[in-house]
């Protein structure tokens, strides 16, 4: 595991856009496929826009990437909560990504349709349990949850299915949601945290006795030991 600690959330996205674009050169060198899961939430928002500006799309072969989400709010696409929306504004919308590649969790159906069509596509692109994405970026929330893993639910601890339907009590909302075996078979993992706000929880996750219930974060370790925290000061200030 390795932590990395910027300034603030500007300095921190550059990092990880570099980081990340480096990564990405390096993959497609020797291999025609890169895939990429993103991230919900507002966090990861500037870091899209920079690997969509002029300073990084250059860096990237995006013929070769292919897209996936780690989870989605059940709302239509252009609900300004829907995570994909968000990436296509800010990333996948200016960059030239084959539309084929880009796989966003299908809100148009029912939650428990829409998982089990995402659950027959990560079969297709990983056949077996022991490989999925070559980076997953992840985000944690000011209740140490991680994807749509929240404290005390039964996906958080879910060894089987790579994807389940949860209800968030406190949006009164469903969600899609992958689940930690498929995180944990990824190439490279990274958490971008950012903000006071998550000092909490990232002490808990990272300090804190191992208790995935409580602290879901916690239930992603990947299986090569591939885990990179990104994180910037104020949200450090409970681990530095
Ligand atoms: C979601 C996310 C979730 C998110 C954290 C952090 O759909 O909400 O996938 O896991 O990454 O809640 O969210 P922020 O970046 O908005 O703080």
């Amino acid at each position: 595991m390795q932590l990395n600690i910027a300034k603030d959330i500007e300095e921190l996205s550059m990092q990880v856009a570099e980081w990340i674009s480096s990564y990405i050169g390096s993959s497609t060198k020797t291999r025609s496929r890169f895939t990429f899961l993103l991230s919900g939430g507002s966090t990861p928002e500037k870091l899209y826009r920079l690997l969509a500006s002029e300073k990084f799309k250059n860096k990237v072969d995006w013929s070769r990437l292919h897209f996936f989400w780690g989870d989605e709010r059940c709302v239509p696409f252009n609900d300004h909560r829907n995570n994909a929306r968000m990436a296509f504004e800010a990333l996948l919308d200016h960059v030239p990504v084959p539309k084929e590649n880009i796989h966003p969790i299908n809100t148009a159906v029912t939650p428990e349709r829409s998982a089990a069509e995402y659950e027959s596509l990560l079969h297709q692109y990983f056949p077996d349990n022991q490989h999925s994405f070559d980076l997953a970026l992840m985000g944690l929330g000011d209740d140490a949850h991680t994807l749509s893993l929240f404290p005390g639910s039964a996906a958080v601890m879910e060894k089987k299915s790579r994807v389940m339907t949860v209800y968030n009590d406190r949006e009164k909302m469903y969600r899609v949601t992958l689940t930690a075996p498929v995180i944990n078979a990824a190439g490279r993992v990274v958490f971008l945290v950012s903000g006071a706000s998550k000092a909490g929880a990232l002490h808990d996750v990272m300090t804190g006795p191992y208790d995935p219930e409580k602290y879901p974060a916690q239930v992603i370790c990947p299986f090569n030991d591939e885990l990179y925290w990104w994180v910037d000061k104020a949200a450090a200030a409970g681990v530095e």
